[in-house]
């Protein structure tokens, strides 16, 4: 059945709308994508053109698509060489994410604790949890800002260890001027849907080791031979693939590509995105601007040689006053985010800050010395409202 004309009429204006996270190239993208006598599809694929669009971006020679920032993880570990008995360090403030993929290998997570100013994983924590099996680093940029990675650089070197940079929160931010993500031998991206550009679910790896690509390619597309470190295959003669000894898959592997329509909303979302992290950094001084003089609550501290891409404005709660939700009683501030979005915020109550839990009622993996809050910072229709944080005050 045909989409009526009127109500297409009103999608396609809503699509456009300032404050729709979607009004660039998507849908016209999209709309190449379904059709079907389109001969670019074949030609030049949408993940083809992302990743060389991402590549190009961040000044790489290989970005290699992903269907989340989980799965890149994992294959950033099998290009590192991460198996049974391994180790692998990562910060205590992170997702499960980290503990699965390095399970996923056999391998144990070793957790180092935040620094109390950052929020980061604490570089100097870090060579305290080197042992004979360590193999990896994964520094965290999180919430935006990013770590400052000339020690763990040097700890790489001293140590032989492999660094991949998770940079799922953190795209644009610099360190020395230099883009999050360029530094250690990898990285890794999430595009889900709250993170700063978007293809629904998705994720990519950069990299500029041609070895390591390759097998990061071959780790997320089910381990075909003839896979290269760019996207396609090298071409076989039939002479080869007839030939009943040919081996047509030579690793271990699974299939975590990212799928072609989600592709073409990537590279529409990556056109935009100097001017989205532009948004959250101008949303961030604004917050930075109304906790002047608040020392309860204290924003994530950006060193001074990096530039934050405010995936989300944390703070550290040094207040007393706790409220009790559902079972618990949780340390509580309730913030009316400068920016709110229909999506996230949907009442009052979705727009408290939880900061920590009455003594160990949530199951944790490890206990961090500090615990933060965050106020996601979504772009939309309310940006700019009214400031009724500083009410707070
Ligand atoms: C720092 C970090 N790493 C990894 C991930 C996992 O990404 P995904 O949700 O796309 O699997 C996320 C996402 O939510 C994240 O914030």
């Amino acid at each position: 059945m045909r989409i009526d004309k009127k109500y297409l009429n009103k999608l396609i204006n809503n699509v456009y709308k300032y404050n729709n996270k979607f009004n660039g190239n998507e849908l016209k993208y999209v709309l190449e994508y379904l059709d079907y006598e389109n001969p670019e599809n074949d030609a030049n694929s949408w993940t083809a053109r992302l990743e060389e669009a991402f590549a190009q971006k961040f000044g790489v020679k290989y970005a290699i698509s992903h269907n989340s920032g989980t799965s890149t993880l994992h294959s950033c570990l099998h290009a590192a060489g991460v198996g049974a008995g391994d180790e692998v360090i990562g910060p205590i403030q992170t997702g499960i994410w980290f503990a699965f993929v390095c399970l996923h290998q056999n391998a144990v997570p070793v957790y180092v604790d935040s620094d109390p100013d950052t929020f980061n994983m604490d570089p100097d924590k870090i060579e305290e949890n080197i042992t004979e099996r360590t193999k990896a680093i994964i520094p965290t940029h999180m919430h935006g800002t990013p770590m400052e990675m000339d020690k763990i650089m040097n700890l790489a070197d001293k140590y032989d260890l492999i660094v991949i940079e998770d940079c799922a929160q953190s795209f644009l931010a610099t360190i020395d001027g230099k883009l999050a993500g360029t530094i250690g031998q990898m990285a890794s991206f999430s595009f889900e849907t709250k993170k700063h550009m978007t293809t629904d679910q998705g994720g990519m790896v950069i990299t500029d080791d041609e070895n390591l690509a390759v097998k990061i390619r071959k780790h997320a597309g089910l381990g075909y031979q003839n896979l290269t470190a760019k996207q396609g295959m090298t071409s076989l003669m039939p002479s080869q693939f007839q030939n009943p000894d040919f081996k047509r898959h030579d690793s271990l592997a699974y299939n975590y590509r990212m799928p072609e329509i989600c592709a073409a909303i990537g590279l529409a979302q990556l056109e935009n995105l100097d001017e989205k992290v532009a948004r959250r950094v101008k949303i961030a001084a604004m917050y930075d601007e109304v906790l002047k003089g608040i020392d309860w609550i204290v924003p994530q501290k950006v060193p001074e040689n990096t530039k934050s891409a405010y995936w989300t404005y944390t703070i550290k709660y040094l207040g007393k006053e706790t409220i009790k939700i559902r079972k618990g009683k949780y340390k509580c501030i309730k913030f009316c985010p400068v920016v709110q979005t229909g999506r996230i915020f949907k009442t009052e109550e979705d727009l408290q800050v939880w900061i920590s839990d009455d003594e160990n009622k949530i199951p944790l993996l490890a206990k961090a010395n500090i615990l933060v809050g965050s106020i996601k910072m979504e772009l939309t229709k309310h940006e700019g409202v009214k400031n009724p944080i500083s009410k707070i005050k």
